[in-house]
């Protein structure tokens, strides 16, 4: 079992908020398409002929691409992996890219699940956050790719915005469970060192951010989630019984993925690697991919550092950590190790322990790092 990433690093517009790796143009396309499909055939025996269960094109804004560049990029992936003819093929999406036309494109190309950046359903919020698309855009993106007839669609809202209130908020989320829509990715605003508001809001330009509006915004969410019946998989994921993302719950759970493209990353099962964050230099790399010189880093993972990734991935999800599963594959000093740094978490209200399993507490829940730190090695 294994998942394939694909990052399209281009985007109509740069958002302030945005840290992912994109640029405003997409004049170096051309380029970009010939060495990502140099960069697939090359390696192609990354992920040891095991057969692929889901495919995600993400960014930047995988809609910018048309038709026939979709096209010729799964042509690439289906000449080079093994992959199921059930799997889960994601498209992400930008609301003002869509049109009927385009839609059914991707469906018929044989795309069966849709993640579009709706962010917020207010014009306010919309403004604040400098994306180029409005209220009306995202109601009718939601529609036409229900027209379509797309039933696995997810949508992304940011919360902890200064531009909405609890008030606003709940209104985002009566639209969302209105709309009867399948899954939720919803993410506290944060700051990223590279982004522009970042910058605005130090220079006192844009309008600052709150953590209690955040955990306000997440206790709303968390309660209305579960009062319409949605699972929390994840602290930042929210579906419909059956409906998760079976892609990023394979991140989740160590399943190993080969990406392509600028900035993506891989994993093994063993190591990590990961793609220059540069399109400039991802293109320059692909002319040199027949020589035998290494063009991405990597880190081999000890079993320490497999350790703290399992605890930090694992304690997000409603799966939690497995005491019993760290015994066996990593060993019983790990194992003790862990059951003990979580003592004191257990005492404190942070964790639970079911069995061999600890969860975070569900109001701990946007303090997940900070404690995965505590049971670190
Ligand atoms: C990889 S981005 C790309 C999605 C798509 N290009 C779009 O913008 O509609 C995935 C999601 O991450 C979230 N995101 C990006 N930067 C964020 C930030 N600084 N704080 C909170 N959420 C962020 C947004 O919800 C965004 O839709
Ligand atoms: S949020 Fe999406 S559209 Fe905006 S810059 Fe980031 S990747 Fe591009």
């Amino acid at each position: 079992m294994s998942s394939l990433y694909i990052h399209i690093p281009f985007c109509a517009s740069k958002c302030a908020y945005c840290g992912f790796y994109s640029i405003p143009s997409t004049k170096r396309k051309a380029d970009f398409l010939e060495a990502l499909k140099h960069e697939i055939a090359f390696r192609k025996d990354y992920l040891h002929g095991e057969k692929v269960e889901t495919v995600y094109f993400g960014g930047g804004t995988p809609s910018l691409l048309h038709l026939e560049e979709i096209e010729n990029i799964l042509k690439t992936l289906h000449d080079c992996f093994e992959i199921d003819p059930d799997a889960e093929i994601t498209f992400e999406a930008n609301p003002d890219t869509l049109s009927l036309e385009y839609l059914s494109g991707l469906r018929s190309l044989g795309v069966n699940r849709l993640s579009i950046g709706i962010q917020s359903f207010f014009d306010n919020d919309l403004r604040y956050l400098s994306r180029k698309h409005d209220s009306n855009h995202a109601r009718q993106s939601l529609d036409l790719a229900k027209e379509v007839g797309f039933e696995n669609i997810s949508i992304d809202l940011i919360y902890g915005l200064p531009t909405s209130d609890a008030d606003q908020w709940n209104r985002n989320l009566d639209l969302f469970f209105e709309l009867d829509i399948p899954h939720l990715s919803a993410y506290a605003l944060t700051l990223e060192p590279n982004a522009v508001l970042t910058k605005q809001i130090e220079l006192g330009k844009a309008m600052p951010i709150s953590e209690e509006d955040s955990i306000r915004d997440y206790e709303i969410l968390c309660r209305r989630a579960a009062e319409h019946g949605y699972v929390h998989y994840e602290i930042s994921n929210f579906s419909q019984p059956r409906m998760h993302s079976r892609h990023n719950t394979s991140y989740w759970i160590g399943i190993p993925y080969a990406g392509f493209g600028p900035s993506a990353h891989s994993y093994d099962g063993k190591s990590r690697q990961w793609n220059v964050s540069s399109l400039e230099q991802y293109v320059e790399n692909g002319k040199r991919r027949t020589e035998n010189v290494q063009l991405f880093e990597r880190e081999v993972l000890t079993m320490e550092q497999q350790y703290d990734e399992y605890v930090m991935l694992r304690l997000r999800t409603m799966w939690g950590v497995d005491l019993n599963y760290i015994k066996c594959e990593m060993g019983e000093r790990f194992s003790s190790h862990c059951e003990q740094k979580a003592q004191p978490l257990i005492a404190r209200g942070r964790l639970s322990q079911n069995k061999e399993i600890l969860y975070l507490n569900d109001d701990q829940m946007l303090f997940a790092d900070g404690i995965a730190e505590e049971l670190f090695w």
